[in-house]
């Protein structure tokens, strides 16, 4: 860790005690509290981490403020227009951009590991085929690590890479059949001759009676899906990917852990009670009402899709997400989208509502991304699992970085205890 550039002191009970302040390469500095319990007998209180930095990282970057996401330095709308999904995540994996040799042998190895272990098919007939596809995701995810057991040693660089390509290659492979058995249509296996997003696109939607042509359009929206969603910095799924690992468990299993928290409506099930929500308001003319709905503090209804912890400014990936889902349903011939129509309604009255400007309350990524979904085909259920199938390579890159730091140990906060101090027990005849 470099050295600390400045301190600052905390003054308690006529006591002091300096604490170190560490310098970014970019954003905040920090205060390091590792010595305050030890030094001043007490804890820092932080519920939902609002100021607390878990680690240090070198993957991505987010100036809240700005609007700014980049990714190993490169800003996320260039790499959705210049790059492509698998190049980002060599990007985010290994930490440079690959020469065409290197994307080549990443592409191969990836290609070559989408097929599943054949028996994992029994898994996903264990379900109800109402089952939620991210129950189905979190449940054979958590499964792997009891099929690929060559690659749960995390102390050993070679299988964290060889788990680490299994888990990107295999998670469209898992989310495609999660789809396909819900709809109580075959399997559709995997092929090395399509491209990362055409392949997730033909086990989604081909049948056997019939050949299926990849669209370019649809594949090219899709992979420029999986990449604005590929990682975050320390959101709540990485955290729990992160604190998961911390304790030395698998990778499958931290990445199950991951897949988990991301499906709540606070986080990345934003996407599907996004879309629902703009389904329930319908035409533009009911908009005020969800709005004041939205803005009453004894309603617990919130603007799906709008706010964020971290960016206090346009999420850069709604930018290009809005951009996208324009372009998509223009392509598609889905002209005049009624939901469409109400999303950029929504979002214009939102932004001019004292309310949401006064909270900088903008549109995140799931607020637009929803509209191109469904346009591609896709039901609302298999959002999540699509925002869980991209970030992915992030929570690897995060949990590789995390391996790799000589300072991790295992994550185990303290709290403010206000329950009932010492009493005894008292007999039940006495109660
Ligand atoms: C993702 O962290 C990440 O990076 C996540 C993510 C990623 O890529 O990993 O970006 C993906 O999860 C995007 C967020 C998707 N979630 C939603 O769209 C759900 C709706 N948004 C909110 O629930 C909320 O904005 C959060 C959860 C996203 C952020 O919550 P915070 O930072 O804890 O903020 P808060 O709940 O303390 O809200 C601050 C104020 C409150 O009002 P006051 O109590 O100060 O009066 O803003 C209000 C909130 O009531 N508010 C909203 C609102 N979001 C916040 N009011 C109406 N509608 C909303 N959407």
């Amino acid at each position: 860790m470099t050295e600390p550039s400045k301190t600052a002191t905390l003054t308690l009970d006529g006591q002091s005690i300096d604490l170190p302040i560490h310098s970014p390469s970019a954003g905040p500095d920090v205060v390091d509290i590792r010595k305050l319990y030890g030094g001043a007998g007490v804890f820092t209180y932080d519920p939902g981490f609002t100021s607390t930095a878990s680690c240090r990282s070198t993957i991505t970057f987010i100036d809240g403020d700005k609007g700014e996401l980049l990714h190993r330095g490169y800003p996320i709308d260039q790499l959705a227009s210049k790059s492509h999904y698998l190049e980002v995540c060599y990007l985010l994996l290994y930490g440079e951009l690959p020469t065409a040799t290197q994307l080549e042998d990443f592409e191969s190895r990836v290609t070559n590991h989408t097929m599943l272990h054949e028996q994992m098919q029994y898994f996903f007939r264990g379900f109800r085929r109402d089952a939620h596809p991210m129950a189905i995701l979190v449940g054979v995810v958590g499964a792997m690590s009891a099929f690929y057991h060559d690659s749960t040693d995390i102390n050993d660089p070679w299988q964290r890479e060889v788990a680490s390509i299994r888990l990107i290659a295999k998670m469209p492979t898992i989310a495609a059949w999660a789809y396909k058995y819900h709809l109580g249509q075959p399997f559709v296996y995997p092929r090395n001759d399509l491209d990362y997003a055409s392949n997730f696109l033909r086990m989604c939607f081909a049948v056997p009676a019939e050949e299926y042509v990849v669209d370019p359009i649809l594949s090219r929206a899709m992979d420029r899906i999986f990449t604005l969603h590929a990682d975050h910095e320390q959101n709540a799924s990485t955290s729990t990917v992160r604190l998961a690992s911390s304790s030395g468990a698998n990778p499958f299993a931290c990445i199950a852990a991951g897949i988990a928290c991301l499906w709540g409506p606070a986080h990345g099930g934003a996407n599907q009670a996004c879309l629902e929500m703009l389904k329930e308001i319908g035409t533009v003319d009911k908009i005020p009402e969800f709005i004041a709905r939205a803005k009453d503090k004894n309603d617990p209804f919130r603007l799906m899709g709008f706010g964020h912890r971290v960016y206090k400014n346009f999420d850069p990936r709604a930018t290009v997400m809005k951009q996208s889902a324009d372009e998509v349903l223009d392509l598609l011939g889905v002209e005049d989208n009624p939901i469409l129509q109400v999303a950029k309604e929504l979002e214009k009255q939102a932004l001019e509502d004292p309310y949401f400007a006064d909270k900088k309350l903008f549109p995140n990524v799931d607020f637009y991304s929803g509209i191109i979904l469904e346009a591609m085909g896709f039901p609302t259920s298999m959002f999540t699992p699509i925002f869980a199938l991209s970030r992915t390579v992030g929570w690897i890159s995060q949990w590789k970085e995390q391996l790799s730091d000589p300072e991790h140990k295992i994550g185990r906060p303290r709290q403010l205890y206000v329950g009932e101090t010492l009493r005894d027990y008292v007999d039940i005849e006495n109660r």
